[in-house]
């Protein structure tokens, strides 16, 4: 399903109104939750649903999709900072089911797959939110040779690293390491809702609806999902014909 919005406003109110629709059906939803500018609307949108007593946090568990490694959590640009002080802080979750990657040196196979079983054991995510790299990376699964199917620490990609250390006050505070969901933890997702808006995610976003399939475009393995919503602004969707 694909949906193109005018703004970046609608885009939002669209993306929190299917949240919300999947936690009113299933009040014990699993979510796949991720950061970044993207889905900052449907955070604020989400919050004043809850507020209205519309819909009801109690019972979900959220999985977050990815964290810097090595940045304390206290720090603004962190995704626990960012989740809290949009999200949760707002809402009835509880504690006990709020789930990020494992912030340890682990290597992949061990403790980052406690990660992917902790969801499988939750039954699996219902609804995976994402945004999108202007690289077509997913969660942190940068572009690369070989992408990994399961939670794994990543090195970031300059792309990425020039987008994002814009957020830092010190370039240098920046990590250049971050752990993330894999592709294929990701895939595994019932539903997925990809958000993207503004000029410069078009080029990308015309990638994932050409039908190729690539490891130099992480995104581009969403078109195998069975079950995907795309809700994009007009100006990301300028290349989707
Ligand atoms: C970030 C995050 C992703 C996010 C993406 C797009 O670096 N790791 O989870 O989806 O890049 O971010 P934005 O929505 O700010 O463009």
């Amino acid at each position: 399903m694909l949906y193109i919005f005018k703004n970046y406003d609608e885009l939002s109110c669209k993306a929190a109104s299917i949240v919300s629709s999947q936690v009113i059906l299933k009040p014990n939803s699993v979510l796949g939750l991720a950061t970044g500018a993207t889905p900052l609307g449907m955070y604020q949108k989400l919050k004043k649903i809850y507020e209205k007593g519309i819909v009801d946090f109690s019972n979900v568990v959220t999985f977050n999709i990815d964290e810097y490694l090595d940045l304390d959590y206290k720090n603004p640009n962190s995704y626990h900072y960012y989740m809290y002080n949009n999200f949760f802080n707002y809402i009835n979750i509880q504690q006990e089911n709020i789930n990020f990657p494992p912030q340890v040196n682990g290597k992949v196979g061990d403790l980052y797959q406690e990660y992917d079983k902790r969801i499988e054991d939750k039954g699996g995510i219902d609804l995976q939110i994402l945004g999108i790299g202007i690289n077509g990376h997913i969660g942190f699964n940068e572009p690369n040779q070989e992408l990994i199917t399961c939670t794994h620490i990543t090195k970031l990609s300059e792309d990425t690293i020039n987008v994002n250390n814009g957020f830092f006050s010190r370039k240098d505070e920046m990590p250049n390491r971050a752990i993330s969901l894999g592709i294929g933890s990701i895939i595994k997702a019932k539903n997925i809702l990809l958000l993207a808006s503004g000029k410069s995610k078009a080029n990308i976003i015309a990638k994932i609806f050409n039908n190729k399939i690539t490891t130099s475009n992480p995104s581009s393995f969403l078109k195998l999902h069975p079950n995907i919503t795309t809700i994009l602004d007009e100006d990301a969707a300028k290349f989707v014909s």
